[in-house]
């Protein structure tokens, strides 16, 4: 089984729907997807409304999913981890206890471009914000499914 984990900082708008994103595109067999947060501001919550609702139109039911930090221990359960952003990249690394843990690490949109791009954080915005991440995880999912 390839475990991996999808992180944000809060664990209620992008990580929630990379993890659903992978997961639909992935045999669950095979792949086992989660997600979590760097900041404890929501631990135990829902999604935000707008990423169920996003979710939603594109056929995906994210209502199963709670808010949880990310803790070192997740080191040791996952292959890969993806940080959307540089400041949950930077935060992640900061819990690491050797380069194996460093190396699991990435960027999620490094993996359709190499500029280290952030997936921007929709929090404060429109729902527009929520349908953009929508479509940038759909892409670099597609390309993470494609090689597990
Ligand atoms: P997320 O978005 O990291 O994509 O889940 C945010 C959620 C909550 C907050 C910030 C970003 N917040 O400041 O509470």
């Amino acid at each position: 089984m390839k475990k991996v984990l999808m992180v944000c900082l809060g664990n209620i708008c992008r990580s929630p729907l990379a993890e659903a994103i992978l997961q639909s595109k992935v045999d669950s067999k095979e792949v086992l997807v989660d997600s979590a947060g760097t900041a404890a501001y929501h631990i135990g919550n829902l999604p935000d409304k707008r990423s169920i609702e996003v979710a939603a139109k594109y056929g995906l039911n994210i209502n199963n999913q709670r808010a949880r930090k990310f803790v070192a221990a997740d080191f040791d359960e996952f292959d890969f981890i993806y940080a959307m952003d540089k400041s949950n990249y930077n935060n992640i690394l900061l819990l690491a206890n050797n380069a194996d843990d460093k190396q699991k690490v990435k960027l999620i949109l490094n993996e359709i471009s190499e500029d280290n791009h952030s997936v921007p954080d929709p929090y404060y915005g429109g729902d527009q914000g929520f349908e953009n991440v929508y479509n940038m995880l759909d892409k670099a999912c597609t390309v993470i499914a494609n090689k597990l």
